[in-house]
């Protein structure tokens, strides 16, 4: 190519949520030889279902090539069969209130295209998921964090903040919460709590996105009503995935709400539909019946593997870290003692070939340095126990 003299850069050019992008370190832990990694939220994929999905493959290709292999919309039988699910939960879903996404971070991701304009303000936990968070931070939404404890968001602190807002003539466009076993603390927000945030979101006219990405993997304790089922005046936005009770490439996942913003969702999904071919492919294995058999098998292997977490935190770190016990989904927050910094226990334990996610990887303004993330659901169990051993002895070093 010829050279040219003028100083001319590339990266001029690009708008400023380009030029902040970070390149993406996600995979790149994978694919090094780590002895350990809590980082990621990631299925144990011995359990992918794979001889199902080759069974209901093979029968979408020897009897629904035509329609299967074609350009088109997501699958009927899978609309149907993610309708049954929501119903089954008590949520009010039929087919002008659902929409088929890529994964439900694409559906996550097309909330700003629907409510933000720069500098609106959405209403975010702390700490929270930072994935679908920094596409909010993008678009130029101006984030109020609500602190989350043991039970979930402090919803008196949100409707203090809503009221606060509302004497300022500020609506909040939309609040994002993970209420049931929430990532990344695990823990479950109760029902009390749940009607008083459905009845704020009424109150203030302010949209709550429910994201339930791990609602099924529950290993004890009472199911608690989504805050979709409780909502009666359609403020409630219900978002999951198979992502983690099927596989994650899949890239499947769905939302349940009011019909205008359902519609507006599909709008801005249109220029990447779903990949009509799995569509079809997971319709029919849901029809089979099997996922709910399917979804008992993660949850027994994953209580299994939470257990094992916990027992080895209680023999292996000093009594003065707190671990919280979830009641499902992927999880364990500790809360480290005063004089440990997350962000510096990550560059010692990495050393010895063990990581998992600081806090501070969960906070849009660079709190959580008290805290870690430990994922347990991707590890092999002996993985599992040697980890927090080394996790362990770094911990110790510091006392
Ligand atoms: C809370 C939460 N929401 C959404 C997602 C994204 O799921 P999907 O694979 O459907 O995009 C994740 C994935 O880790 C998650 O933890």
């Amino acid at each position: 190519m010829a050279s040219t003299t003028h100083a001319y850069q590339i990266a001029d050019l690009f708008a400023e949520r380009a030029r902040k992008l970070a390149p993406p370190t996600y995979g790149t832990e994978l694919s090094k030889i780590l002895s350990v990694s809590f980082t990621y939220g990631l299925a144990d994929p011995i359990l992918f279902p794979h001889a199902d999905l080759a069974a209901a493959s093979a029968a979408i290709l020897f009897e629904e090539a035509p329609i299967g292999l074609n350009y088109g919309p997501p699958s009927d039988q899978l609309y149907e069969q993610i309708i049954l699910r929501l119903q089954a939960q008590g949520i009010p879903a039929d087919r002008d209130r659902v929409v088929i996404g890529y994964g439900s971070s694409q559906i996550l991701s097309l909330l700003p295209d629907v409510f933000i304009e720069p500098g609106d303000v959405v209403i975010v936990e702390g700490p929270t998921f930072l994935g679908v968070v920094a596409r909010f931070v993008h678009s130029g939404a101006r984030l109020i964090t609500i602190p989350v404890d043991e039970l979930g968001m402090d919803v008196d602190a949100l409707e203090e903040t809503l009221s606060d807002l509302k004497k300022k003539g500020i609506r909040p466009r939309f609040i994002y919460t993970i209420p049931t076993f929430h990532n990344p603390t695990g823990t479950t927000m109760p029902l009390f709590r749940r009607k008083k945030l459905v009845a704020l979101a009424a109150e203030y006219g302010v949209v709550v996105v429910e994201d339930d990405a791990y609602g099924d993997l529950r290993f004890q304790g009472e199911t608690v009503p989504s805050l979709a089922s409780l909502d009666r005046e359609g403020w409630v936005l219900y978002v999951s995935t198979f992502s983690k009770i099927i596989a994650p490439s899949v890239r499947l996942g769905w939302a349940c709400g009011h019909q205008a913003i359902i519609k507006r969702l599909a709008m801005f999904k249109s220029e990447e539909p779903v990949r009509p071919f799995i569509s079809y492919v997971l319709g029919r294995y849901c029809a089979t019946g099997k996922l709910a058999h399917h979804i008992q098998e993660l949850i027994a292997c994953y209580n299994h593997k939470c257990n094992l977490l916990l027992e080895a935190i209680a023999q292996e770190f000093p009594s003065d870290v707190v671990a919280l016990r979830p009641d499902g989904g992927f999880f364990v927050w500790c809360k480290l003692p005063p004089d440990i910094s997350a962000k510096a226990l990550l560059t010692a334990s990495a050393e010895h070939g063990v990581t998992f996610l600081p806090g501070t990887g969960c906070y849009g303004n660079g709190q959580g340095d008290d805290a870690i993330r430990l994922a347990f659901s991707f590890q092999p169990t002996q993985k599992i126990v040697e980890g927090i051993a080394t996790l362990g002895e770094v911990l110790r070093q510091w006392e």
